[in-house]
């Protein structure tokens, strides 16, 4: 037991640290546009097989898969870190995350956090659309901004694909266990799979 506790500890240490440590170097490379020239280019190099998913240009080429272009670079970070240590799983994304340094995650963050996201063009259902913007604008603007912009913690949803968001709008609702201890369960809790593509749509549509 005691030795649990301590393992515990130590991981809890360690990943506060690590976070400690990523801030402080966020904080370092907003203050220098040279080192932060470095970092994105580090990045670039690092994202290669990236792209074959998330697009080199952080535009994903699938519709299940989310743009990282125009992301918060903190909550990009903060996402890889949940994918290293467990607490949010993906098959691939799994085992990728525990692969790269501190170092890594945070230049591969800024790279894409520096792409531009580009505007989805299918034609959308208004009234769907409609019904997405009141809800969106009744329940989720506080933690996600006006225009879905998203905040630090909290990603961007502007752009987003439909099929990704609906997605994970759906995991959260009905508690899939690979995003285990999201504040989203529970927001997502009631919500009806008409309402889930309403937002989606919605969000995908949103200039960014
Ligand atoms: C084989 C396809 C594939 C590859 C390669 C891949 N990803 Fe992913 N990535 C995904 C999928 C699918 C998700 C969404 C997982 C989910 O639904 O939770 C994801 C999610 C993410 C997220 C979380 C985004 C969000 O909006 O929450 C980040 C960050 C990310 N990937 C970064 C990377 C980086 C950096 C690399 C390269 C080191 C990479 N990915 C390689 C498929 C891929
Ligand atoms: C209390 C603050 C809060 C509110 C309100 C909120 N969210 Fe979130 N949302 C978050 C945080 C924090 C995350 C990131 C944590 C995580 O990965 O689970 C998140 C993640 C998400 C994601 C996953 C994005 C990705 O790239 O994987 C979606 C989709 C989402 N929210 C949609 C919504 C919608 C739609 C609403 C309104 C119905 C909403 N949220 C309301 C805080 C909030």
């Amino acid at each position: 037991m005691r030795v649990l506790v301590l393992l515990l500890f130590s991981c809890v240490a360690s990943l506060a640290q690590a976070d400690e440590q990523a801030l402080q170097r966020f904080n370092q490379l907003n203050a220098d546009p040279l080192l932060r020239q470095q970092a994105y280019a580090a990045g670039q190099e690092r994202i290669r097989f990236c792209g074959n998913c998330h697009g080199e240009n952080g535009n994903s080429k699938r519709p299940h898969i989310p743009n990282l272009a125009e992301q918060n670079p903190v909550y990009l970070f903060n996402a890889f870190e949940k994918f290293a240590s467990g607490e949010r799983k993906d098959y691939v994304m799994s085992q990728l995350a525990p692969n790269l340094s501190l170092e890594e995650r945070v230049n591969v963050a800024i790279y894409f956090g520096q792409q531009k996201l580009l505007a989805h063009s299918e034609p959308v259902d208004p009234a769907l659309r409609q019904q997405g913007e009141v809800l969106f604008k009744t329940i989720c603007t506080g933690c996600h901004g006006v225009n879905a912009e998203g905040r630090d913690t909290t990603p961007r949803l502007a752009g987003q694909p439909a099929e990704y968001l609906r997605r994970a709008l759906t995991r959260f609702r009905d508690k899939d266990p690979s995003r285990a201890g999201s504040v989203m369960m529970s927001i997502a809790a009631d919500f009806s799979d008409a309402q889930i593509a309403a937002l989606a749509v919605y969000l995908q549509q949103l200039q960014p």
